[in-house]
């Protein structure tokens, strides 16, 4: 499998604190991969520089081998690139396609073609077992759904590369499962997905691989099935943890 996506080196500094430092990661065509790390590890900066919503202070991206500058989401989508944020921003008052179109709206003469918004929901809904309604409001839907529009916009504005940043904070259990079902459909059809966790039982249940980040720096990347739950918590926090016995 070649890499869709390599980041090399990427610095980041804020007020006091380095939130990336010589971070690298790479991503493979049409993987699952897990980006791992306590709060503030630097994980959503990693992200919100690939997305363009920051710019490194050092470093270098390339998408399908080619370095490329990111200054803005808009940028990002050009390459292929989407992100769905922890925190939601869809319009309540509005319907479901009505919130997709926005900002990428198809025309029809003067006109904004809902119904084709619409029927590429129920096409694309259908593919990928998301299971939208177009003509809904924003605010009859549960969290797990609004999460889902959110994937949907980004999925219609063509990107190939699927960041999560902690979808499954907001989410329970059955959402949860629901959750993982889609992105395996995308995986499937070759997408390539970046999930955001800091939960270990998450990592070894949907990743193929899994990028470790401790204090802004990148510890190692390795492949899911050849790691347990042990020694990725030993990665996670940089020395030999007790896990609690589950009690039967
Ligand atoms: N815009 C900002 N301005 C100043 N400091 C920031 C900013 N964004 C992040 N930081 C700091 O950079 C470090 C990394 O933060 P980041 O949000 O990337 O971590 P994270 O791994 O996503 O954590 P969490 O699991 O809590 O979401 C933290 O110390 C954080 O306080
Ligand atoms: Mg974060």
């Amino acid at each position: 499998m070649s890499n869709i996506l390599e980041m090399q080196n990427i610095t980041k500094r804020f007020p006091g604190v380095l939130a990336n430092d010589k971070a690298n990661f790479q991503l493979k065509r049409g993987e699952i991969h897990v980006l791992l790390g306590e709060n503030g590890a630097g994980k959503t900066t990693l992200m919100n520089i690939l997305y363009g919503l920051l710019q490194p202070d050092e470093g270098e991206i390339r998408i399908n081998g080619e370095a490329v500058k990111i200054h803005s989401p808009l940028d990002a989508l050009a390459h292929g690139v989407g992100m769905v944020h922890q925190h939601f921003m869809l319009v309540p008052n509005m319907t479901v396609a009505q919130n997709v179109a926005i900002g990428k709206e198809p025309r029809k003469g003067p006109f904004l073609d809902l119904e084709q918004v619409s029927r590429r929901i129920r096409e694309l809904s259908q593919e990928f077992g998301l299971d939208l309604d177009p003509d809904r409001y924003i605010w009859q839907l549960s969290a797990g759904e609004q999460q889902r529009v959110e994937i949907f916009k980004v999925l219609y504005r063509g990107a190939d590369i699927l960041i999560l940043d902690e979808p499954t904070s907001v989410l329970s259990p059955p959402e949860i499962e629901a959750l993982f079902k889609i992105l395996r459909s995308f995986m499937k059809a070759g997408k390539s997905i970046i999930l955001i966790t800091h939960k270990l039982n998450e990592v070894l249940s949907i990743s193929d691989r899994v990028t470790v980040m401790r204090r802004g720096q990148v510890q190692g990347t390795v492949q899911t099935d050849q790691i347990d739950k042990k020694q990725l918590a030993n990665m996670l926090v940089g020395h030999d943890v007790v896990l609690p016995v589950a009690r039967q």
